[in-house]
């Protein structure tokens, strides 16, 4: 398997075989780095990081996997440095390319992403994007197959505002891999008509499903994965809370939701999470509208049955696997 020079922009641009070499990559660097063996056979080089958005996991990861490989990792904010303002992307891309060996970029419209590697020599990695969050579908294979031993047959159920990255995301990988996804919300929060027809396309080539349901109950029961994210997403305004919790409260992660599902189900989410009320947005939720919890209840996200922390760790790991990959050694 040869991913040298490839971009990393969406899982759709990958066969199963390549993704899951990616995943078995990272478990193999996950392994040794639990035993303390070094893999910094990228000595030498070094890679840009530019988050047009906030980030704990995604940049942890990357900067963390780039000094276990041996690499450099240089982190650009927009707003301190050309960037848009005063140089284009085209341009960005190529001073970058002449300084290092890879570049990630997280923030809006997926056209961003395209354009950056359209321009780069380097590989370019989508740290996330409106449309596809694809180093996240890594993590959460890895996580999967850590899980259940197996990745094909899975039924994943995604509850939430399935039109955006994760939703997104997610249908692409369960069709890639022949697993079974179902995105379960109101109908207004189905993911686009042309992916969904796109993925249904490779799901019949994979033995995947693909399932959009507005019934709770129906839609999650035998699930193996629950999984959800936020209502309301990085870049969109706070006005629209109101709305996203009268027409998403319905699909809340908790306590009913699990039992139906059955005892081998595992609650998954990207993170952050608004469980509780130790976050701003959380007080704020609160005083509002008088919630304690939003996508998912403090109880599920706190089980036996949740992964997420699995999920956050297996980030670090699946990007350096992808970076190892395509910088090549
Ligand atoms: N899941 C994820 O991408 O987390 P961050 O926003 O913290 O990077
Ligand atoms: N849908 C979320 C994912 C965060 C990892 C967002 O875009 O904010």
């Amino acid at each position: 398997m040869n991913l040298k020079g490839r971009d990393f922009l969406k899982l759709l641009d990958f066969t199963p075989e390549e993704i899951l070499y990616l995943v078995d990559l990272a478990a193999d660097l996950k392994a040794k780095k639990k035993q303390g063996i070094l893999h910094d056979t990228l000595r030498g080089k070094n890679v840009a990081l530019i988050f047009e958005k906030t980030s704990t996991r995604t940049r942890c990861s990357f900067e963390v996997a780039a000094h276990d490989l041996g690499m450099g990792a240089t982190f650009l904010d927009p707003k301190q440095c050309q960037l848009g303002k005063k140089e284009s992307l085209a341009d960005t891309a190529r001073v970058l390319s002449r300084m290092f060996d890879g570049i990630e970029y997280r923030g809006f419209g997926q056209e961003i992403v395209d354009e950056l590697a359209k321009y780069a020599d380097v590989p370019v990695w989508n740290g996330l994007t409106n449309e596809f969050h694809p180093t996240q579908m890594l993590a959460d294979v890895l996580t999967i197959k850590e899980h259940f031993g197996r990745i094909k047959g899975i039924k994943l159920v995604y509850m939430g505002d399935a039109r955006y990255n994760m939703g997104n995301s997610l249908m692409v990988v369960c069709a890639k891999l022949g697993m079974h996804f179902v995105a379960c919300t109101s109908e207004k929060y189905f993911p686009e008509a042309a992916l969904v027809e796109q993925c249904q396309a490779i799901a019949a080539e994979t033995g995947a499903t693909i399932t959009l349901t507005e019934d709770v109950m129906e839609g999650t029961k035998g699930a193996d994965v629950i999984y959800t994210d936020v209502w309301v997403s990085m870049g969109e305004p706070d006005e629209i809370w109101e709305e996203r919790i009268r027409e998403l409260l319905p699909y809340q992660v908790n306590k009913a939701v699990m039992d139906n599902a059955g005892p081998q189900v595992r609650f998954m989410h990207c993170l952050p999470a608004f469980h509780d009320l130790k976050t701003e947005v959380g007080q704020e939720i609160k005083a509002k509208f008088g919630l304690d919890e939003i996508e998912v209840t403090d109880e599920v996200f706190e089980s036996e049955q949740s992964i997420v922390f699995d999920e956050a760790e297996n980030r670090m790991h699946t990007i350096k696997a992808m970076m190892l990959a395509t910088i090549g050694e």
